[in-house]
C-alpha cells in the first residue's frame, strides 16, 4: 500500500483529479465527509488529507511515503525529503506586494508581513535590505491596509485577492508549482511503486485518456 499525503483545498483537488486519472482512484475520497483517511486496496493506495503546510512533515516522519506539496513550502522549510517531480500545476508566484502607490522609506527597516518568514528573510538578504518580519498565519493582504506592515511576501495565483484589496505585485521572488516528494526510507523500500506513480504522472494527459478509451 502506498501512503500518500494530499494537501486539503485547491491544490489537493487538482492533485487527486490527476492521480485518479492515472489509476490511483479512491471512490469515497471526495464524497461529502469529514473523514481524513481513505484507501482503495485494489489500487494499492491510501490517502491522508492534511493541511498543505503539514504534507512535508508527514512525509519526513514516514507517516506518508509520498506527498504533494507546493514549492513555496519546500523553500520555506527545507524538509529532509526527496523532491522527485514538478507536476507543473498549482502554478503561482511568490511575490512582494503592497499598495499600488507604495514608496519605500529607506531610512528604516521595511516592515514585511508574511507566512513565509524564512523566504522573506532570504530574499531581502540578497537585496541587502534590512527588514522587520511580522509573522502572520493567513489573510496577509490585510496587514498593509491596516498599517501593520509596509508590504507583504505572499503567494499570488490569480491576483484576485490583491486586486480586490487594492494591492499590486511589486516584485516577483520566484515561480511556484506542486512537487511530488518522498520519504527517504520509503523511496528505497517502495521504489517500484513510487517510480511507477512518478512515470505515470509524466505521461501526457492525452495518452492516458486514449488508454482509458481502449480499456
Ligand atoms: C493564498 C495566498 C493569497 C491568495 C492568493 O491564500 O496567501 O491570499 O491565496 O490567491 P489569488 O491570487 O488567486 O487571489 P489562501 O487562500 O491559502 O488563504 P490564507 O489567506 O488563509 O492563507
Amino acid at each position: 500500500m502506498l501512503n500518500i499525503a494530499l494537501p486539503k483545498g485547491r491544490l489537493g483537488d487538482k492533485v487527486y483529479d490527476r492521480l485518479s486519472r492515472i489509476g490511483y482512484t479512491c471512490e469515497e475520497l471526495y464524497k461529502d465527509s469529514r473523514k481524513l483517511i481513505f484507501e482503495n486496496p485494489a489500487c494499492g493506495v491510501r490517502y491522508f488529507l492534511v493541511k498543505p503546510s503539514d504534507v512535508a512533515i508527514y512525509v519526513f516522519h514516514g507517516a506518508a511515503d509520498i506527498g504533494i506539496v507546493g514549492k513555496d513550502i519546500l523553500e520555506e522549510e527545507h524538509p529532509d525529503v526527496y523532491e522527485l517531480y514538478d507536476l507543473g500545476f498549482g502554478a503561482c508566484r511568490m511575490c512582494v506586494a503592497g499598495p499600488k502607490d507604495f514608496v519605500e522609506d529607506r531610512t528604516r527597516p521595511l516592515r514585511v508581513a508574511t507566512k513565509f518568514e524564512h523566504t522573506a528573510k532570504q530574499y531581502y538578504l540578497t537585496q541587502n535590505r534590512n527588514i522587520e518580519v511580522i509573522k502572520l498565519n493567513g489573510s496577509i493582504e490585510i496587514a498593509p491596509l491596516l498599517g501593520l506592515s509596509d508590504v507583504i511576501v505572499d503567494i499570488v495565483e490569480t491576483g484576485t485577492t490583491l486586486r480586490e484589496n487594492g494591492l499590486d505585485v511589486l516584485e516577483v521572488i520566484a515561480p511556484i508549482s506542486a512537487r511530488l516528494i518522498a520519504n527517504k526510507a520509503a523511496y528505497r523500500f517502495k521504489y517500484d511503486e513510487i517510480r511507477l506513480l512518478q512515470e505515470r504522472l509524466k505521461e501526457p494527459e492525452k495518452e492516458i485518456k486514449s488508454t482509458e478509451e481502449h480499456s
